[in-house]
Protein backbone atom coordinates (compact mmCIF):
# COMPACT_ATOMS: atom_id res chain seq x y z
CA UNK A 1 0.00 0.00 0.00
CA UNK A 2 0.97 3.46 -0.75
CA UNK A 3 2.14 5.24 2.18
CA UNK A 4 0.20 8.95 1.38
CA UNK A 5 1.86 12.09 2.01
CA UNK A 6 0.28 15.34 1.29
CA UNK A 7 0.41 18.88 2.42
CA UNK A 8 -2.70 20.67 3.35
CA UNK A 9 -2.07 24.69 3.50
CA UNK A 10 -4.39 26.56 6.51
CA UNK A 11 -6.64 29.27 5.07
CA UNK A 12 -6.60 30.43 8.22
CA UNK A 13 -3.17 32.79 7.36
CA UNK A 14 -4.40 33.56 4.36
CA UNK A 15 -5.41 36.91 3.11
CA UNK A 16 -9.56 37.06 3.57
CA UNK A 17 -10.23 39.88 1.21
CA UNK A 18 -8.74 37.57 -1.89
CA UNK A 19 -9.43 34.34 -0.77
CA UNK A 20 -10.05 32.33 -3.76
CA UNK A 21 -6.45 33.82 -5.30
CA UNK A 22 -5.00 32.81 -2.53
CA UNK A 23 -5.93 29.15 -2.91
CA UNK A 24 -5.73 29.34 -6.52
CA UNK A 25 -2.41 30.14 -5.80
CA UNK A 26 -1.09 27.82 -3.58
CA UNK A 27 -3.08 24.90 -5.17
CA UNK A 28 -1.33 26.30 -8.76
CA UNK A 29 2.14 24.99 -6.41
CA UNK A 30 1.05 21.88 -5.65
CA UNK A 31 -0.90 21.77 -2.59
CA UNK A 32 -2.89 18.81 -1.70
CA UNK A 33 -5.95 19.66 -0.02
CA UNK A 34 -6.87 22.84 1.05
CA UNK A 35 -7.67 23.20 5.04
CA UNK A 36 -10.19 25.38 6.67
CA UNK A 37 -10.04 26.08 10.00
CA UNK A 38 -13.57 26.67 11.64
CA UNK A 39 -13.90 28.15 14.79
CA UNK A 40 -16.62 29.00 16.74
CA UNK A 41 -15.79 31.65 19.48
CA UNK A 42 -16.90 28.71 22.43
CA UNK A 43 -14.68 25.43 22.14
CA UNK A 44 -11.81 27.77 21.30
CA UNK A 45 -11.66 31.94 22.09
CA UNK A 46 -11.29 32.59 18.13
CA UNK A 47 -14.16 32.91 15.18
CA UNK A 48 -13.78 32.16 12.04
CA UNK A 49 -15.81 31.05 9.10
CA UNK A 50 -18.83 28.73 8.10
CA UNK A 51 -20.25 26.71 5.86
CA UNK A 52 -20.35 29.37 2.66
CA UNK A 53 -17.02 29.64 2.96
CA UNK A 54 -16.71 26.19 1.88
CA UNK A 55 -19.35 26.44 -1.07
CA UNK A 56 -17.99 29.36 -2.43
CA UNK A 57 -13.90 27.87 -2.23
CA UNK A 58 -15.72 25.14 -3.99
CA UNK A 59 -15.85 26.89 -7.22
CA UNK A 60 -12.19 28.00 -7.53
CA UNK A 61 -11.09 25.18 -7.14
CA UNK A 62 -10.74 21.46 -7.65
CA UNK A 63 -8.79 20.49 -4.34
CA UNK A 64 -10.14 18.69 -1.87
CA UNK A 65 -11.18 21.11 0.79
CA UNK A 66 -10.19 19.41 4.27
CA UNK A 67 -12.42 20.39 7.06
CA UNK A 68 -11.19 21.17 10.63
CA UNK A 69 -14.02 22.05 12.88
CA UNK A 70 -12.99 23.44 16.21
CA UNK A 71 -16.44 23.91 17.50
CA UNK A 72 -18.84 22.66 19.87
CA UNK A 73 -21.69 20.11 19.21
CA UNK A 74 -20.23 19.82 15.79
CA UNK A 75 -23.18 17.02 14.98
CA UNK A 76 -25.60 20.01 14.46
CA UNK A 77 -23.33 21.67 11.63
CA UNK A 78 -22.04 18.89 10.04
CA UNK A 79 -24.59 18.08 7.28
CA UNK A 80 -24.17 21.88 5.92
CA UNK A 81 -20.40 21.75 5.48
CA UNK A 82 -21.34 18.07 3.84
CA UNK A 83 -23.99 19.71 1.44
CA UNK A 84 -21.24 22.85 0.86
CA UNK A 85 -19.10 19.98 -0.45
CA UNK A 86 -16.25 19.18 2.04
CA UNK A 87 -13.75 16.88 1.15
CA UNK A 88 -12.71 15.25 4.52
CA UNK A 89 -14.22 16.78 7.96
CA UNK A 90 -12.62 16.66 11.52
CA UNK A 91 -14.23 16.99 14.76
CA UNK A 92 -13.17 17.21 18.20
CA UNK A 93 -13.24 14.26 20.42
CA UNK A 94 -13.57 16.97 23.46
CA UNK A 95 -16.60 19.01 21.78
CA UNK A 96 -18.97 15.87 21.78
CA UNK A 97 -19.98 12.81 23.84
CA UNK A 98 -21.14 11.46 20.43
CA UNK A 99 -18.18 10.46 18.38
CA UNK A 100 -19.05 7.39 17.09
CA UNK A 101 -22.26 8.80 15.43
CA UNK A 102 -20.86 11.80 14.37
CA UNK A 103 -17.82 9.58 12.10
CA UNK A 104 -21.39 7.91 11.04
CA UNK A 105 -22.66 11.40 9.63
CA UNK A 106 -19.97 11.97 8.02
CA UNK A 107 -19.54 8.14 6.30
CA UNK A 108 -22.63 7.95 5.16
CA UNK A 109 -22.37 11.24 3.16
CA UNK A 110 -19.25 9.73 1.46
CA UNK A 111 -16.75 11.95 2.94
CA UNK A 112 -13.76 11.45 4.52
CA UNK A 113 -14.29 11.38 8.50
CA UNK A 114 -11.61 12.25 10.93
CA UNK A 115 -11.35 12.84 15.03
CA UNK A 116 -9.30 15.80 16.24
CA UNK A 117 -7.01 15.28 18.98
CA UNK A 118 -6.06 18.39 21.54
CA UNK A 119 -2.16 18.36 22.69
CA UNK A 120 -3.27 16.97 26.28
CA UNK A 121 -5.96 14.22 24.75
CA UNK A 122 -4.98 10.65 25.01
CA UNK A 123 -5.49 8.54 21.73
CA UNK A 124 -7.48 5.67 24.15
CA UNK A 125 -10.79 8.13 23.35
CA UNK A 126 -9.96 6.24 19.44
CA UNK A 127 -10.16 2.99 20.83
CA UNK A 128 -13.32 1.95 19.40
CA UNK A 129 -13.87 3.55 16.39
CA UNK A 130 -10.83 2.73 14.58
CA UNK A 131 -13.15 1.25 12.60
CA UNK A 132 -14.93 4.15 11.88
CA UNK A 133 -12.37 6.35 11.13
CA UNK A 134 -10.61 7.58 7.95
CA UNK A 135 -7.73 9.60 9.35
CA UNK A 136 -6.94 11.28 12.89
CA UNK A 137 -6.01 15.06 13.42
CA UNK A 138 -3.34 15.48 16.30
CA UNK A 139 -3.20 19.13 17.29
CA UNK A 140 0.88 19.61 17.49
CA UNK A 141 -0.48 23.19 18.87
CA UNK A 142 -3.43 23.99 21.17
CA UNK A 143 -6.46 25.10 18.54
CA UNK A 144 -7.31 28.07 18.47
CA UNK A 145 -4.75 30.70 16.29
CA UNK A 146 -2.23 30.34 13.65
CA UNK A 147 1.48 30.82 14.01
CA UNK A 148 2.13 29.26 17.36
CA UNK A 149 4.30 27.47 18.60
CA UNK A 150 5.08 23.40 18.12
CA UNK A 151 4.59 20.95 20.62
CA UNK A 152 7.23 18.86 20.90
CA UNK A 153 5.43 15.95 22.90
CA UNK A 154 3.06 15.61 20.27
CA UNK A 155 5.90 13.66 18.26
CA UNK A 156 5.63 10.51 20.34
CA UNK A 157 2.11 10.78 20.70
CA UNK A 158 2.18 10.39 16.47
CA UNK A 159 4.55 7.12 16.74
CA UNK A 160 2.61 5.84 19.24
CA UNK A 161 -0.60 6.26 16.96
CA UNK A 162 0.86 4.92 14.02
CA UNK A 163 2.14 1.81 16.04
CA UNK A 164 -1.22 1.28 17.49
CA UNK A 165 -2.86 1.68 14.18
CA UNK A 166 -0.26 -0.70 12.09
CA UNK A 167 -0.67 -3.74 15.12
CA UNK A 168 -4.53 -3.23 14.66
CA UNK A 169 -4.98 -3.62 11.03
CA UNK A 170 -5.59 0.03 10.60
CA UNK A 171 -2.80 0.73 8.11
CA UNK A 172 -4.54 2.87 6.39
CA UNK A 173 -6.16 5.53 8.32
CA UNK A 174 -4.33 8.84 8.02
CA UNK A 175 -2.39 11.22 10.53
CA UNK A 176 -2.92 14.66 9.93
CA UNK A 177 -0.78 17.38 12.06
CA UNK A 178 -1.91 20.22 12.22
CA UNK A 179 -0.20 23.01 14.15
CA UNK A 180 3.21 24.49 13.84
CA UNK A 181 4.56 23.08 11.15
CA UNK A 182 7.81 23.91 9.14
CA UNK A 183 10.33 21.96 7.19
CA UNK A 184 11.59 20.99 9.98
CA UNK A 185 8.83 19.71 12.14
CA UNK A 186 7.27 18.42 8.88
CA UNK A 187 9.88 16.02 8.49
CA UNK A 188 9.87 15.20 11.96
CA UNK A 189 6.99 14.39 12.02
CA UNK A 190 6.92 12.19 8.39
CA UNK A 191 9.51 10.44 10.55
CA UNK A 192 7.06 9.61 13.36
CA UNK A 193 4.17 8.39 10.55
CA UNK A 194 2.55 11.36 9.42
CA UNK A 195 0.24 11.13 6.18
CA UNK A 196 -1.02 14.70 6.15
CA UNK A 197 0.91 18.11 6.80
CA UNK A 198 -1.22 21.23 7.64
CA UNK A 199 0.49 24.43 7.65
CA UNK A 200 -0.48 27.84 7.65
CA UNK A 201 1.57 30.73 8.33
CA UNK A 202 4.68 28.98 7.30
CA UNK A 203 3.35 28.94 3.40
CA UNK A 204 1.07 31.95 3.35
CA UNK A 205 3.41 34.07 5.65
CA UNK A 206 6.53 32.66 3.51
CA UNK A 207 8.37 35.37 1.06
CA UNK A 208 8.40 32.46 -1.85
CA UNK A 209 5.31 30.68 -1.06
CA UNK A 210 6.53 27.85 -3.92
CA UNK A 211 9.87 27.69 -2.57
CA UNK A 212 8.29 26.98 0.60
CA UNK A 213 6.12 24.30 -0.44
CA UNK A 214 8.92 22.82 -2.31
CA UNK A 215 11.04 22.61 1.18
CA UNK A 216 8.06 21.19 3.09
CA UNK A 217 7.34 18.19 0.05
CA UNK A 218 11.18 17.74 0.19
CA UNK A 219 11.38 17.22 4.22
CA UNK A 220 7.78 14.96 3.71
CA UNK A 221 9.31 12.77 0.95
CA UNK A 222 13.11 12.24 2.21
CA UNK A 223 12.76 13.03 5.73
CA UNK A 224 13.73 15.39 8.36
CA UNK A 225 16.20 18.15 7.98
CA UNK A 226 17.82 18.08 11.23
CA UNK A 227 19.34 21.23 12.84
C1 LIG B 1 -5.04 26.05 14.77
C2 LIG B 1 -5.47 25.55 13.42
C3 LIG B 1 -4.38 25.36 12.45
C4 LIG B 1 -3.61 26.62 12.13
C5 LIG B 1 -2.21 26.21 11.92
O1 LIG B 1 -6.12 26.00 15.64
O2 LIG B 1 -6.14 24.30 13.53
O3 LIG B 1 -4.83 24.72 11.24
O4 LIG B 1 -4.05 27.28 10.99
O5 LIG B 1 -1.44 27.35 11.75
P1 LIG B 1 0.14 27.31 11.78
O6 LIG B 1 0.58 26.38 10.66
O7 LIG B 1 0.52 28.72 11.54
O8 LIG B 1 0.56 26.79 13.12
ZN1 LIG C 1 -6.61 23.18 11.64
Amino acid sequence: MEFLRLIAPSILSANFAKLGDEVTEVVGYGADWIHVDVMDGQFVPNITMGPIVVEWLKTVTPSPLDVHLMIVSPEIYIPEFIKAGAGSISFHAEATPHIHRTLQIIREAHVRAGVALNPSTSLNVLEYVLDDLDFVLIMTVNPGFGGQKFIPATVAKVQKLREWLDVTGHADVLIEVDGGINETTAGVMREAGANVFVAGSAIFGAPNRQTTINQLREAIENGAQRP
